[in-house]
């Protein structure tokens, strides 16, 4: 299973190289395209509504400036107050001039963050959230990803109630795409390019379609990870064989398709505003977004200010963490009022059996999607030269139909040596590793992941030359395996490089190996030279995981309307499984160690219990105004991320009323202590009382004040501080928790990370 992390890894490299082929296309012209932000009270009375003033604005300054072009791409009402056009310098200057202008962006482009997991996550028919929430009736979820492909069974409407009448969104006409492929499932459809157009690249159809049709297979993998109706007898190529369903299964799904694969995989941030624009207008509840633009501060960040936007209109944002651990400081979209989502494991891994002629049996990892049985074939093991033991180089003639033994000692991947083994002619492949991984797609020919601990037995064996294989089966999986979740290797690790002192990600979601609906008329692989299609298929990346959260996210506001998207948030945060399927705290892939929030956020995604809290931390818009205040961000950068020209804060620094806690200190400053004040407000019964609980390590002297709070009533609000102190000599990273215990089963638990480097 650990096999698809690189996957994700690998598009990701893809993605990074994208600026660069753009601005080689774009070279011979001028003009760029820019996003400019306006203050919407200037738009002067004889225009009738603000996109009549934005083209009003962009023809004049073309005049004055003697361009005869129409360079207007989309005007913006929702996410932010303005318009997006291809400007030339003078038209810039121009525009700029203009009293009513708040700020500018260059256009900038984003990457992808690339039936098992409901029973995982404790999802029954019989009891819990699926039930009370109705499966997540009358909830609309808006996803913003690569289009999505209509007649996948995920899609069906069977048994789905009618469209909500508040719904405005549609399902726009295009390329393969015709708008009664809609139906009560599947209710909103768009695409958004015209960004991606003026920065030069094609949508032809050779490679996406010019609709909200799927080209890549991602939207439709995410949407029915999200909210995808029930199909039975899913599967990888006969792995993961079972139901599959979206996590709210009776939500609806609405598409705004503004990533595109022509030439490379693309989006423009004026196409991801434009999406989240129109969504927002459209009516949906929960925003799901699986791609990213750099880590910048939020007065430039497009994503970050568009859902601030859509937070204030009660709309969950839901993004992907990024792919880009484990290195430290590398999540994206770690904005305080954004629900950021890394990946875990899934207790589920894909076998293949392995059975030498000396009578050793062992059991790897391996996706191999034929049921093939491989029989007293030769082996090889080309133990006197690291070239071939290490398969960077095979002899034809020596393994030529034999099943080849890699030893990966020196290797830091493997995709290289399944080419090499696989052209050199060999019938099979076992490899030794430890930490490399293949992705499904990559098991061209029949092959084996073993640990190295098994190696000295098998290269024993293997380098006589009488050695043979007994017999090699594929095609396994196993549920219940663990530990699981662990912190998949791939994903992006706090602390958040924006805002280190609020704790992200938020939450860990299944993002490894997810089986959900893909494009079902293109080869996902090619094995034992067949190109190979399936409807469903495993997919790595917080890209999966962000999605299971929005689905959660959908069946908590079924459940609790009135619930801002904080206290959703609050309520899937505090209500976090800190442990693993084998009763230890959660662990990382990557090192084997023990895992910390700064992986794992508040723990792994517990639907469950996220319907009933006990107590929330909430926060609203004032809030968030309070929190970039004390960034010291002056008018300028305030007015560009709140989209006012005039708003309230005082000078007191103030906590964000954050469902975690996330203390720096710095080695070399003497002990000192940093103490947050929080609020709590009780949506369970009323005359509820409860305990702090502290669960601490040593290195760290944690204190609550009161320790003890009764609430009277639903919704009264209590404040407490907790303070914290460190030993010189903690470790970097300690982390212990808070919680808040009743006596009718709610524990409110929030992770406490110090960071002491
Ligand atoms: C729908 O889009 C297709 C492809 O772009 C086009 O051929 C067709 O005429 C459009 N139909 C309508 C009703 O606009
Ligand atoms: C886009 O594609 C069309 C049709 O394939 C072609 O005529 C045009 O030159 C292309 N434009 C660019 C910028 O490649
Ligand atoms: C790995 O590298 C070490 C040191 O360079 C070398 O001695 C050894 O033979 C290599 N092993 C393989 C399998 O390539
Ligand atoms: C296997 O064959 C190779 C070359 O034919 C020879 O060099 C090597 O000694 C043989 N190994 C054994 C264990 O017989
Ligand atoms: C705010 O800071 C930015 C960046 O330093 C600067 O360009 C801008 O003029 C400043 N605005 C105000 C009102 O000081
Ligand atoms: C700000 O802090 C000062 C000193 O601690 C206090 O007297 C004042 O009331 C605070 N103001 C607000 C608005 O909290
Ligand atoms: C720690 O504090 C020292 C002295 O104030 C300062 O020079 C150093 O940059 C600080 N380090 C960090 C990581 O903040
Ligand atoms: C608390 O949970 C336990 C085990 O899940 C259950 O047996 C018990 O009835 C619950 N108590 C209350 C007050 O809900």
């Amino acid at each position: 299973m650990e096999t698809s992390s690189f996957s994700s890894m690998l598009l990701f490299q893809l993605l990074m190289l994208l600026p660069a082929f753009i601005a080689a296309s774009t070279q011979p012209k001028m003009s760029q395209t820019y996003i400019i932000h306006m203050d919407h009270s200037s738009k002067p009375d004889h225009f009738s509504d603000h996109e009549s003033w934005h083209q009003h604005t962009v023809n004049s300054v073309s005049l004055t400036c003697r361009e005869d072009k129409e360079p207007f791409l989309y005007s913006y009402t929702h996410v932010m107050h303005g318009f997006s056009a291809k400007l030339t310098p003078c038209q810039l200057t121009e525009v700029e001039k203009s009293p009513a202008h708040v700020a500018t962006y260059k256009e900038s482009f984003g990457k992808l963050f690339t039936t098992h997991s409901p029973d995982f996550l404790g999802l029954k028919r019989s009891s819990g959230i699926w039930p009370t929430a109705s499966y997540g009736k009358d909830v609309i979820i808006g996803i913003i990803d690569t289009g999505i492909w209509p007649e996948s069974e995920s899609f069906s409407d069977k048994g789905m109630s009618k469209v909500p009448a508040r719904w405005k969104g549609k399902c726009e006409n295009g390329t393969a795409f015709i708008p009664s492929l809609c139906n009560k499932k599947l209710i909103g459809a768009r695409s958004f390019s015209k960004g991606l157009q003026a920065a030069g690249i094609n949508i032809s159809t050779e490679y996406d379609f010019d609709s909200a049709r799927d080209f890549m297979g991602h939207g439709t993998h995410t949407s029915s990870t999200a909210a995808g109706s029930y199909v039975f007898g899913a599967s990888h190529f006969g792995y993961a064989k079972g139901s599959a369903r979206g996590i709210a299964p009776s939500a609806h799904v609405a598409m705004y398709k503004v990533l595109w694969s022509s030439d490379t995989f693309a989006s423009a941030a004026t196409d991801i505003l434009a999406g989240m624009d129109q969504a927002i207008s459209d009516g949906v509840d929960i925003m799901s977004i699986s791609l990213g633009l750099a880590q910048t501060p939020y007065y430039e960040d497009v994503i970050a200010i568009a859902s601030l936007s859509a937070i204030e209109k009660g709309i969950v944002v839901v993004c992907a963490a990024g792919n880009e651990g484990p290195s430290t400081s590398s999540i994206y979209n770690g904005a305080p009022w954004i629900m950021t989502v890394g990946a875990g494991t899934i207790d589920r891994s894909y076998l293949a059996t392995l059975e030498l002629g000396n009578g050793l049996k062992f059991e790897g990892t391996s996706y191999f999607p034929q049921r093939v049985s491989i029989s007293n074939t030769l082996l090889y093991f080309g133990r006197d030269d690291p070239k071939k033991s290490g398969c960077v180089s095979l002899s034809r003639t020596e393994v030529m139909e034999k099943v080849v033994v890699c030893d990966t000692t020196n290797l830091t991947d493997l995709y290289g040596q399944m080419e090499v083994v696989s052209n050199a002619g060999a019938y099979g492949a076992i490899f030794l590793t430890e930490s490399l991984f293949l992705d499904p797609e990559d098991y061209s020919i029949p092959g084996i992941l073993l640990p190295t601990r098994y190696g000295n037995e098998i290269m024993e064996y293997a380098w006589r030359n009488t050695s043979i294989v007994k017999s090699m089966q594929f095609v396994s999986t196993k549920t219940g395996s663990g530990p699981a979740p662990e912190v998949a290797y791939f994903s992006s690790r706090g602390p958040d490089p924006i805002s280190p002192h609020i704790l992200k990600p938020d939450i860990l979601a299944p993002g490894v190996d997810v089986l959900a609906a893909v494009r079902p008329d293109v080869p996902f692989m090619e094995a034992g030279g067949y190109d190979l299609l399936t409807d469903y298929a495993l997919y790595s990346g917080t890209s999966m995981a962000a999605p299971h959260v929005a689905g959660v996210a959908a069946l908590v506001k079924a459940v609790h309307r009135d619930w801002s998207p904080a206290a959703i948030r609050s309520a899937i945060m505090t209500t976090a499984t800190k442990g693993d399927n084998k009763l230890g705290t959660i662990h990382d892939q990557w090192n084997g160690l023990t895992a910390t929030p700064l992986g794992f956020g508040a723990g792994h995604i517990n639907p469950n219990g996220a319907m009933d809290p006990g107590l929330i931390y909430d926060l609203d818009t004032q809030d968030y105004i309070q929190f970039l205040c004390d960034l010291g961000y002056n008018e300028t950068q305030m007015g560009a991320v709140i989209r006012r020209s005039q708003w309230g804060c005082h000078n007191n620094h103030t906590d964000l009323n954050y469902p975690s806690f996330i203390a720096g200190f710095n080695q070399t400053t003497s002990l000192s202590e940093k103490q947050f004040t929080r609020t709590l407000t009780n949506v369970g019964a009323p005359g509820s009382t409860y305990w702090a609980s502290l669960e601490i390590p040593s290195g760290m002297i944690v204190s609550v004040e009161p320790n003890t709070i009764k609430f009277a009533s639903k919704y009264q609000k209590h404040k407490f501080v907790l303070s914290i102190k460190l030993d010189k000599n903690a470790p970097k990273v300690n982390y212990g928790y808070l919680k808040w215990i009743d006596d009718h089963n709610h524990t409110v638990s929030s992770p406490i990370v110090v960071t002491n480097y």
